[in-house]
């Protein structure tokens, strides 16, 4: 009797834990293998602008233009990553991570791109940072190219805007596989083609900064044409890349390849075909324009029905470059925005999507898509993260997807203290929630094996400079001295396998971090 009743209880206790596991958020919903990590890039931490033989990249320059950068700031020393990253690797230890994702300056290794030689002290600090990483048990996931390319590229032949870039970005990846691929097994091309392209040639908020009305205020470029050049040099310049890893280095080397994308999901904004058709459009005109290339061969037809002869097509020789497909793709999910079909309707066209005849925005007559945040095009959304890793399942086949970055920006200014960055729970609940709807994407049969926070810890925000902190660490920027936010102490509560049933409450403070 009393037997019984002890494997009664016993049974309810195991039935309650297995509800709560499945309830709640755990790290033993994902495999053993799952990455987990932080992702930075280089111009964002780095610093020593001018240090170790280094050329100036278009960031460099760009920072300085008066006006460019909200806070007037730029990257000069930005977290001096350059001089303190073994500091950075033990935190990134202390979290728990096995992977860290951070990008490779081209300026570093090559000044002058092909036209002048490797820099051995740009070699030897990324060789110093690897070796690091891995003597912790941290995978490095490389980052080829963010964002930072060399001004001298940008000066002698306009950069995307010429097929050069093919060859010298080739050069570069090469460089990279041949010095590095001994000790790297994650490799990434390009990190957001898609953002890149749009804000430098359509918009022109970045660098080169080309646009043409209505789309932008520029002294010179054309929206509706140069990001479709600009993206087929990208995309045949990836394809290089990928082609010389596959033949040459990937065998021995043992590692994979892939593409990163901005992933901004769309959802119709009002329940009529029309706005259905636009959010698949708007998704075609900013993923597919990528990936359709590069996983099935082509340009996507909605585009081609639009741009017509505007959208450059893919010669024989280009599909040979095309041959091997990516290993997986990079999914970077922040947001999602409500699209509104411009055809049948009549709507202002959309800056950042606006070629794709559509209105785009987290905001639409009067109604929030979710909780704004500091940057202007990012609203809380974890449902998003869901559909957009089901989205790329379908669309290609289930091609493997890593989570290469996922995170939430807090304001800073005067009016913010450190304790208020420090115990962001707000940074907390944005990871639970979205990370709970990756668990749910996988249930579903998705292939997604890792998982990035963007970020590490705070740094240079592009045009927001450094008025906005996405880091589990709080960097003060008068002394660079590194703080672990409350965030910091919950990933490495969820990575040490702790069980996250509840959401972060305000008034709990952690303690006790490392
Ligand atoms: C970029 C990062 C950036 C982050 C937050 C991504 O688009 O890859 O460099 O800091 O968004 O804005």
């Amino acid at each position: 009797m009393e037997s019984k009743k002890t494997l009664g209880l016993a049974l309810i206790l195991q039935l309650l834990q297995l509800f709560l596991v499945s309830g709640s958020l755990h790290r033993s919903q994902f495999p053993d293998s799952f990455l987990f990590g932080t992702a930075t890039s280089a111009y964002q931490i780095e610093g020593a602008w001018l240090e170790g033989n280094k050329s100036l990249t278009i960031w460099d320059v760009f920072s300085h233009l008066p006006g460019k950068i909200t806070d007037g700031s730029n990257g000069d020393v930005a977290d001096d990553h350059y001089h303190r990253y073994l500091e950075d690797v033990k935190m990134m230890h202390s979290l728990g991570i096995n992977a860290y994702r951070f990008s490779i300056s081209w300026s570093r290794i090559l000044p002058r791109g092909r036209f002048g030689g490797i820099n051995t002290e740009g070699v030897e600090f990324y060789n110093n940072i690897i070796n690091a990483l891995l003597s912790k048990g941290i995978q490095p996931v490389v980052t080829i190219c963010h964002f930072d390319l060399p001004q001298e590229l940008q000066d002698r032949y306009g950069a995307w805007l010429s097929s050069e870039i093919q060859e010298d970005f080739g050069y570069f990846a090469e460089v990279c596989f041949k010095e590095f691929g001994d000790r790297v097994k994650y490799w990434i091309t390009i990190n957001e083609p898609n953002l890149i392209l749009k804000f430098g040639y359509v918009t022109g908020g970045y660098p080169p900064a080309r646009c043409s009305q209505p789309f932008g205020n520029c002294t010179s470029g054309d929206s509706t044409r140069e990001p479709y050049i600009a993206a087929h040099n990208c995309i045949l310049s990836h394809a290089i890349a990928v082609d010389i890893y596959k033949s040459n280095y990937q065998m021995k080397q043992g590692g994979v390849i892939g593409l990163v994308l901005n992933s901004r999901w769309y959802e119709p904004l009002r329940n009529i075909s029309d706005d259905y058709i636009a959010a698949q459009r708007a998704l075609a005109f900013d993923l597919g324009w990528f990936l359709d290339p590069v996983i099935l061969g082509d340009y996507p037809t909605e585009m081609r029905e639009i741009l017509g002869s505007k959208l450059p097509t893919f010669t024989s020789e280009d599909r040979k470059k095309l041959r091997h497909k990516i290993d997986f793709i990079g999914i970077n999910h922040y947001t999602t925005h409500y699209v509104q079909d411009c055809i049948f309707s009549h709507c202002e066209l959309d800056k950042y999507n606006g070629n794709a005849l559509v209105f785009a925005s987290g905001e639409m007559n009067g109604q929030l898509i979710g909780p704004r945040t500091p940057i202007k095009s990012m609203y809380v959304v974890p449902y998003g993260i869901e559909k957009m890793i089901m989205y790329f399942k379908e669309r290609y086949n289930n091609t493997p997807m890593y989570i290469t970055e996922n995170g939430l920006g807090q304001k800073n200014s005067n009016d913010t203290s450190k304790d208020d960055m420090v115990n962001d729970t707000d940074r907390i609940n944005f990871i639970h929630d979205y990370l709970s709807y990756v668990v749910k994407a996988m249930r579903r049969g998705a292939d997604v094996r890792g998982y990035f926070v963007w970020s590490l810890m705070d740094s240079f925000e592009w045009l927001y400079g450094y008025t906005v902190r996405f880091g589990l660490f709080y960097v003060d920027w008068a002394t660079l001295k590194r703080t672990p936010k409350l965030s910091a102490k919950w990933y490495q509560e969820f990575l040490a396998g702790q069980r996250m049933l509840q959401k972060a409450d305000k008034n709990s403070k952690t303690q006790g971090f490392m």
